[in-house]
C-alpha cells in the first residue's frame, strides 16, 4: 500500500478538504494543528489495524474534519481557561452535529467521514449526545458498524492528542499521566489504547 503520509497529502490537496480546513485555521489555529494531527495519526492507526484503503481516506477525512463544527463555537469559548459554564458546555457540545450539518448542507460524498464527524464523541466518558435527526438515518449508507468502528479510531486518537497537547484549560500532559488518564476517558475498545500509547513511545 501507498505511504500513509502520501495518501494524507493527496487528501490535503481535495478541493472540499481545503474548503473545510482552511475556516478552521482561520478561525482557530489550535484546533487547526490538532485536525492536522488526528487526521494523519487515525490513518496511520487505522494501517496498523489493516483498514482497507478507501475506508483508510475516509478515516483521514472525517480525523481532519472532526472538528469543523468548532467554526461556529465562539473563540471566548474555544479560549477559555477556566471550567465552561453550563450554557457554554452545550453550545460547545453542537460541535460534532454542527460539522456534520455543514457537510450534509453541500452534499458532501464521503458519507462514512461524515459519520465519523458526528461520532467523535461517543467514545468519550463524557460523550456529546448524537441527538440522531431524521436525516442521520436516511443518510445510512453505509453499515452502522463499520462508522462505528471508524469512529471509534479517531475518538482514541483524538483523546490522547487532546491530552498530549497544551489546551487553553489544561496544560500538556507527560506519558505517564496520559496513560492513566486516556483509560478514564476513552470508553471503546481498550487494545486500541494500547497501540496509540505503543505507536507514540515508537516515535
Ligand atoms: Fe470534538
Ligand atoms: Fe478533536
Amino acid at each position: 500500500m501507498q505511504e500513509v503520509q502520501e495518501i494524507f497529502r493527496e487528501i490535503l490537496q481535495e478541493k472540499e478538504i481545503k474548503r473545510y480546513v482552511k475556516p478552521i485555521k482561520e478561525h482557530h489555529k489550535e484546533t487547526y494543528n490538532h485536525v492536522m494531527r488526528v487526521g494523519l495519526q487515525a490513518m496511520l492507526l487505522a494501517q496498523e489495524l489493516k483498514v482497507p484503503k478507501e475506508t483508510l481516506k475516509s478515516i483521514g477525512r472525517g480525523g481532519l474534519l472532526h472538528d469543523l463544527g468548532k467554526i461556529k463555537i465562539p473563540c471566548k469559548i474555544l479560549n477559555k481557561n477556566t471550567l465552561l459554564t453550563d450554557k457554554e458546555k452545550q453550545i460547545m457540545d453542537t460541535h460534532p452535529r454542527c460539522g456534520f450539518d455543514i457537510l450534509k448542507k453541500d452534499n458532501y460524498e464521503d458519507i462514512l467521514a461524515m459519520k465519523i464527524v458526528i461520532g467523535h464523541h461517543e467514545y468519550k466518558k463524557h460523550s456529546y449526545p448524537r441527538k440522531e435527526s431524521k436525516e442521520v438515518k436516511e443518510e445510512r449508507r453505509v453499515p452502522h458498524r463499520k462508522a462505528a468502528r471508524c469512529s471509534e479510531i479517531v475518538a482514541v486518537v483524538d483523546i490522547f492528542d487532546a491530552l498530549k497537547h497544551r489546551r487553553s484549560y489544561k496544560d500538556a500532559f507527560p506519558i505517564e499521566k496520559i496513560k492513566e488518564l486516556i483509560h478514564k476517558e476513552f470508553i471503546g475498545r481498550k487494545a486500541l489504547i494500547q497501540r496509540v500509547i505503543q505507536k507514540h513511545s515508537k516515535s
